[in-house]
């Protein structure tokens, strides 16, 4: 069983659907309301655990419902909460999200994810020991990602950085970082004066720019390679970025070969846009394996 530490945000995403987004100024009526679990942390710790890792999260909560409603949720999903400790003085992360026009527009308060500080990450060093991965994204302090770099550095532990949301990295940071995963859009931010093709050349192996429904773009070495996802019809692109992140990771601590493990990423994530809300929709493990059943069973036809 692969062992994977997540450190990262924890929230209730609080969700508006509506016809269309307000502009500056302007107020529309929505359709309907919903909260649910979410926040990239939690979202990716429980997208591993559904795919069969064991899963130790390291992050915070505030003390409050909603904090109750995220530590219930890790383990009614198997998440180690040991290293979840509460914030007495903030409130919960929460995210703000309206979904109109098949697209979302989010704003993220970290409130309590604020406080996963690098002292809060030096407490929870014993988690790091016997982990096969670490899995990190950016609503946390931009100072606990380079101190977790650097710890996984010396600890010769693999580290898997999404950055989202985006934010410039340092070169250190960068290189501390085994795997690194932006979309479009955060790559652009990452290596503002290369054009993608040539970021992917100086990176191989360890870059991999998610396009969306076009698929995943990493460079082996020797030529680019494009794993192109698959077609569904989506009902909820939220989170889709976390079930890929989650999927890769424990394919990449189960010690599949790389291409594979991006296949079987993109399989998890169009199963997770499915359904409504960031974690409805994640699948386990025995989901995802039909599907690449099904399909390898196609191409031997
Ligand atoms: O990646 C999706 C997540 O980002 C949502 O669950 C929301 O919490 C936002 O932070
Ligand atoms: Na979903």
């Amino acid at each position: 069983m692969a062992k994977i530490i997540v450190v990262g945000s924890s929230s209730v995403d609080l969700v508006v659907t509506a016809a269309r987004r307000p502009g500056a100024g302007e107020t529309v009526l929505g359709e309907g309301f919903v909260t649910v679990p979410g926040g990239k942390g939690a979202n990716q710790a429980v997208a591993a655990a559904r795919l069969g890792a064991e899963v130790t999260m390291i992050g915070r909560v505030g003390d409050d419902l909603y904090g109750q409603e995220i530590l219930n949720n890790f383990k009614r999903n198997k998440v180690s909460i040991e290293y979840v400790e509460p914030v007495t003085h903030l409130a919960s992360g929460t995210a703000h999200i309206v979904l109109a026009e098949g697209d979302n527009s989010i704003v993220v308060v970290p409130a309590a994810n604020n406080e996963v500080t690098p002292a809060y990450l030096a407490k929870s060093k014993d988690a790091f020991r016997e982990a096969d991965i670490l899995l990190i994204q950016q609503e946390i302090p931009e100072d606990t990602v380079a101190y977790v770099g650097e710890l996984c550095r010396e600890m010769q532990l693999p580290l898997l950085l999404n950055p989202a949301p985006a934010r410039p990295l340092t070169e250190e940071m960068i290189a501390n970082a085994t795997y690194l995963t932006p979309n479009e859009h955060e790559a652009k931010v990452l290596f503002p004066g290369l054009s993608l093709s040539e970021a992917l050349r100086r990176y191989p192996n360890k870059l991999f720019i998610t396009e969306g429904s076009r698929g995943v773009r990493f460079f082996d070495g020797e030529q680019e390679v494009l794993v192109p996802s698959y077609k569904v019809d989506a009902v909820d692109t939220t989170g889709a970025g976390d079930t890929f992140n989650a999927a890769f990771a424990v394919a990449l601590a189960e010690g599949k070969p790389i291409r594979e493990c991006v296949r079987f990423a993109n399989r998890a994530a169009s199963l997770s846009v499915t359904k409504f809300g960031a974690q409805g929709g994640m699948p386990i493990r025995r989901e995802v394996e039909e599907q690449m059943q099904d399909e390898e069973a196609r191409h031997i036809e």
